[in-house]
């Protein structure tokens, strides 16, 4: 079994990678996690498909197996759904000696982290992600939380989980898309923090879009031992782990002007070509470097340009976002080479201008 330990201030904890859910019981044994009941939070699309089989993992160390599930998709996000999720945890009795899961993509696992942070000033919380997205970045990091206001994110907490269990073979069941846009963050690590792994990401190509096991297995594990590393170094994010929203700047500029159109790891590749265009204006890196991180993207099916949007508007909505301190623009730009990152607020709207109208058509 392959497993990445993230050790953060307040926690130190197991990301256990597995074929199916059986071994999940291995993992709570091994973390030492308690408890006579459980709540597995997650949604409604998840719990048909996988509600069930976890179910029964789990209740060979839980006594009781509560499901509690959602509409799936980012619109459940809200304190509503965490408020419904109280009232069915205070229903079922639930106390300070149980424990909450979440099963499923960020939505799900963010969500859980909440009401396991908040629920009676903090109960145990374990990880349990579905999507490739929640695999390699959301699940692991401890931060939770809910969109409030049309503002995503705004209300939450920092949370770590008792341990991530990876089932890698529910890849197989994960939209197309889905995969895709998870791939996005993927290439991201590869570019913020190691041009050997992105390399690694080119060669094998084929074998991860075919999505071959012990590929893919180990991808994911790299992108958690990354992520692992930048937590343990910055655990709230106020310094080194700004690095991890790499083309999240302009992306989720991108994100809410094409809020029905595109799901967020798209615009994270859209975003990642515009910034990696500012590092090529700036001769930090080739134009041949800039195509080849393109047609790597392509070959993925992650977009790299957008259609129907005014570079002006889209630089407009970069402020609106909650990272922008005293209206500067925190960028992430490449340091010299591919693999080496930094944070800046040096640059010019001219440069931001030029990088959007290379990406929005
Ligand atoms: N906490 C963090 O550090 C962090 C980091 C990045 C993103 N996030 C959050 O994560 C969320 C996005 O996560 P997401 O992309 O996983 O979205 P999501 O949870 O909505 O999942 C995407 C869709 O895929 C489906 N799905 C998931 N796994 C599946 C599987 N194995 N088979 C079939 N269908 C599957 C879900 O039902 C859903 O419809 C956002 O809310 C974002 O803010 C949090
Ligand atoms: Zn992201």
């Amino acid at each position: 079994m392959k497993s990445v330990t993230v050790k953060t201030e307040l926690k130190e904890y197991d990301i256990d990678f597995r074929s199916g859910f059986y071994g999940i019981s291995d993992t709570i044994e091994k973390s030492g996690v308690k408890g006579s009941k459980i709540c597995v939070i997650t949604d409604d699309n998840i719990e048909q498909l996988y509600g069930d089989e976890v179910k029964e993992a789990l209740l060979k160390n839980f006594k009781e197996v509560y499901i509690k599930s959602f509409t799936k998709g980012e619109k459940s996000k809200n304190l509503d759904t965490i408020s419904d999720i109280y009232k069915f945890l205070l229903e079922n009795h639930f106390d300070r000696k149980c424990a909450v899961a979440g099963l499923g993509g960020g939505v799900a696992g963010d969500m859980a982290g909440f009401v396991a942070a908040t629920y009676m000033r903090g109960i145990e919380f374990i990880q349990i992600p579905t999507s490739l997205l929640a695999e390699v970045d959301s699940s692991v990091g401890g931060k939770t939380g809910v969109d409030f206001c049309g503002s995503k994110n705004i209300i939450g907490a920092f949370y770590q989980p008792s341990f991530v269990y990876i089932n890698i073979d529910t890849l197989k069941t994960l939209p197309k898309r889905e995969f895709s846009a998870g791939m996005a963050e993927v290439i991201k690590y590869g570019i913020i923090l190691s041009k050997d792994f992105y390399n690694f990401i080119s060669e094998n190509r084929e074998k991860i879009k075919s999505m071959d096991i012990d590929t893919m297995t180990e991808v994911i594990a790299k992108c958690c031992e990354f992520k692992a590393f930048v937590v343990s170094n910055d655990e709230k994010e106020k310094g080194m782990r700004a690095i991890l929203n790499y083309g999240h700047t302009i992306g989720h500029a991108v994100e809410s002007l094409k809020e029905f159109e595109l799901i967020h790891g798209e615009c994270v590749g859209i975003g990642m070509v515009a910034a990696m265009k500012i590092s090529c204006d700036r001769g930090v890196i080739t134009e041949k470097d800039l195509n080849e991180f393109e047609e790597l993207l392509t070959y993925f099916d992650i977009p790299v340009k957008t259609k129907g949007l005014n570079p002006e508007d889209v630089y407009s909505q970069m402020f609106n976002d909650k990272k922008v301190s005293d209206s500067k623009i925190n960028f992430v730009l490449v340091d010299n080479e591919i693999g080496k990152s930094y944070v800046t607020s040096e640059i010019s709207k001219d440069e931001i201008i030029k990088a959007i109208s290379y990406v929005v058509e």
